[in-house]
């Protein structure tokens, strides 16, 4: 397989495969002039591998930007005209030592950093400037991330499948590694490296013990090999009873000596083969996983095992907090913090404890984790999901950084006002010392990475903000078109336009009100009346609560009461019902079907406009992107149009889903303004059977 780097496709036949890095000719005559006046040479002193990468990513831009071979010297002398990398002594934090400065120095452009990552993160940052036909005089960008460990999830297995991939399989070819190694792993690095992401998981949570067998850490070793030439480490999630299957051990008891010294055993034989191996991930006691709880230990137990064994090497344990139990009457809301809140303090200086945004299981929206801001002894992680899992897989748009930001930005309260989110994943609030962002990815074996092509822009903007979570979703978008789609102002207006708007409108034919929708099934078309599942929290109706009485979960006092696992300020903003935002307040509360909403319209009619406007917006979408056509690639051109037309036949029913389901409780017509479905519930119910497949 050809990389985009050596063997770019044509922009007339565009396959999605270069991402944002295409690299396509400046078109502006004068500032391709001034870009010449920069290239006569690239000064790298540095003999490093990341150093190296970035040399030779930069030549590759600069070829294609502006039709020039520009040679490489080891240093600049006193010439001037050229780009030079600039490694200055490390001296302030890792994040510090991971940024980058940019600006022209007698007559070179200057990128310094205190890291070869960070020359190459700065390298990447002017070919962004450059493919935006930027100036470069007075050009001065100084940039560090703000939080340390900013990481891919993959959800990758043995066989290739993805667990909620939606874009083929896997990238990772298991079984012709070590021995070939897929060039494709090289572009996986070169687009993660160009926003900055340091690390990733090549497996899925839901481990398979067979990654800690030799077999396996040979062929991981081989995909490391290719990532750390770009500043990626790897790291694998573990299965907790490895020790057990694969050891032949009696047991996985994290006390249990025999166990400890399995693992540390198993550690050295990674490091031996991964020298830079980044640690593990783990998902234990969850959803059926093996873990501590199963010999009466805790999650700390189990974690300050793992850090013990990986305590000689720089490796990390990041332990995640998704948890819930099959209990009936409890709230699966609370689970996490139930758990983990009496754990804090007991965690070992290596743990990071990784938390979903939501309390739940990424739904289109949730109000943020309680868990964040009452771990302060304990660094807490970000994970966020950029497959879109219950965001309409790969055949609808919708853009995520909204998503993102609004959980980054929400206040905890924790110590006063101002307490974000962001700032405990940041470490800015408790002085944590390791931070963490994690987005499990939605990258997969299709020619164009995700997908829908405008997927894409969810990976981008995962990095981006995981780099720098101030950066704001539209401008985001903005740099994300510029780069991938079109140059021209009006079209990408019209895109970033459509993107802002992409994920309320899903909200409104998917999960209106606060609907929230995990159960098991499909996870894609709401199926509201499933009421049967293996467990209690495993069906449609544990969630949604609808009755003839009204809809939503009471989760006031009068309730689960998971509002008083928040501060005081957050419980105010959404424990009265007459007060509660609309997005959230079924989150929170059981409403009549007829009372009066902020917006003057009763509960049911509320639902009803906006199950509509979803709906009907989708054709909105549609007409943004045609708006746009003349400036794009007719191959990406027609692949997102296809897409929204299958958005626009989906939208349709699952708004139909919805309303005829909830109609059996509310026993009340469609309001007079809107067209009632023309179908039957029975109907909309048998529609659901071509994703099951049976
Ligand atoms: C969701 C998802 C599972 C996944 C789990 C997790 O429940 O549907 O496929 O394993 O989250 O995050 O562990």
């Amino acid at each position: 397989m050809a990389t985009f780097a050596s063997n770019p496709t044509a922009p007339e036949d565009d396959d999605g495969y270069r991402l944002w890095l295409r690299y396509e000719p400046v078109t502006n005559a004068a500032i391709k002039v001034e870009y010449l006046k920069y290239a006569s040479f690239i000064a790298n002193t540095e003999k490093g591998e990341i150093t190296g990468s970035a040399l030779k990513e930069l030549q590759t831009g600069l070829k294609q930007l502006i039709g020039k071979r520009v040679p490489a010297i080891t240093t600049a002398g006193s010439r001037t005209g050229g780009v030079v990398f600039s490694l200055k002594p490390a001296t302030g934090d890792s994040a510090a030592k991971e940024g980058y400065q940019i600006q022209p120095v007698s007559g070179n452009i200057v990128i310094s950093a205190q890291s070869e990552r960070g020359i190459l993160y700065g390298t990447f940052a002017l070919l962004r400037h450059m493919q935006m036909q930027q100036p470069l005089k007075n050009l001065r960008i100084s940039s560090t991330p703000k939080i340390r460990y900013r990481m891919l999830n993959h959800w990758d297995n043995t066989d290739g499948t993805i667990e909620r991939g939606y874009a083929g399989g896997s990238i990772w070819k298991w079984y012709e590694l070590p021995e070939r190694v897929d060039p494709r792993y090289e572009d996986y690095a070169r687009a993660n490296a160009s926003l900055g992401i340091n690390g990733t998981v090549l497996n899925n949570v839901n481990a398979s013990a067979r990654f800690m067998s030799q077999e396996y850490i040979g062929k991981v070793a081989a995909i490391a090999n290719v990532l750390r030439k770009y500043g990626i480490k790897t790291y694998l999630s573990v299965y907790f009873a490895a020790p057990k299957t694969l050891g032949g051990l009696a047991g996985s008891d994290p006390l249990d000596p025999n166990v400890r010294a399995w693992w540390a055993d198993k550690v050295a034989e990674i490091y031996k083969t991964i020298p830079d191996f980044g640690g593990f991930l783990v998902k234990a006691n969850s959803e059926g996983e093996p873990g501590p709880q199963d010999y009466g230990r805790t999650h700390a137990d189990g974690a300050n095992m793992l850090a013990a064994a990986l305590k000689p090497y720089d490796g990390i344990v990041v332990w995640r907090a998704f948890v819930y139990k099959a209990d009936p009457d409890a709230d699966r809301f609370k689970a996490a913090y139930e758990e983990f809140v009496p754990l804090d303090g007991q965690f070992d200086p290596k743990v990071i404890v990784q938390v979903k945004n939501g309390p739940i299981d990424f739904q289109p929206r949730e109000p943020f984790s309680p868990l964040f801001g009452n771990m302060p002894k304990t660094p807490l992680g970000m994970e966020f999901q950029i497959t879109q899992e219950y965001l309409g897989f790969a055949a609808h748009a919708v853009y995520e950084a909204p998503l993102f930001k609004e959980c980054l930005e929400s206040d905890t309260w924790v110590n006063g006002q101002g307490s974000t989110v962001a700032k405990v994943i940041d470490g800015s609030l408790h002085g944590y010392e390791r931070t963490l962002i994690a987005g499990v990815a939605n990258t997969g074996s299709d020619r164009n990475w995700t997908g829908h092509p405008l997927a894409q822009a969810n990976w981008y903007a995962f990095g981006r903000l995981a780099w720098d979570h101030q950066l704001s979703a539209e401008q985001i978008a903005a740099e994300w078109t510029q780069l991938t789609l079109t140059r021209q102002i009006k079209s990408r207006e019209h895109i970033v336009k459509m993107m802002l708007r992409s994920r309320e409108i899903y909200i409104g034919y998917n999960t209106p009100l606060g609907l929230s929708r995990p159960w098991m099934g499909v996870h894609f078309a709401p199926e509201p009346w499933q009421s049967r599942g293996a467990r209690p929290d495993w069906t449609a109706t544990y969630y949604h609560r609808a009755d003839s009485a009204g809809l939503g979960f009471d989760r006031t006092t009068s309730g689960s009461n998971a509002l008083s696992q928040y501060r005081p300020q957050v419980q105010a903003q959404w424990n009265d019902p007459d007060k509660t935002p609309l997005p959230y307040l079924l989150w929170f509360h059981h409403v009549s079907w007829n009372k009066k909403l902020g917006s003057g319209r009763t509960l049911w009619d509320e639902l009803c406009h906006r199950l509509y406007s979803g709906a009907d917006s989708v054709s909105w979408m549609q007409q943004q992107w045609e708006l746009a056509r003349n400036d794009l690639d007719t191959r990406v051109y027609a692949d997102v149009a296809g897409r929204l037309k299958v958005q626009r036949r989906e939208a349709i029913w699952w708004r139909d889903a919805w309303l005829l389901y909830l109609q059996t409780f509310s026993r009340q017509p469609v309001p007079a303004s809107l067209t009632p479905p023309d179908r039957t519930l029975e109907e909309v119910k048998k529609s659901v059977n071509i994703y099951l497949m049976r």
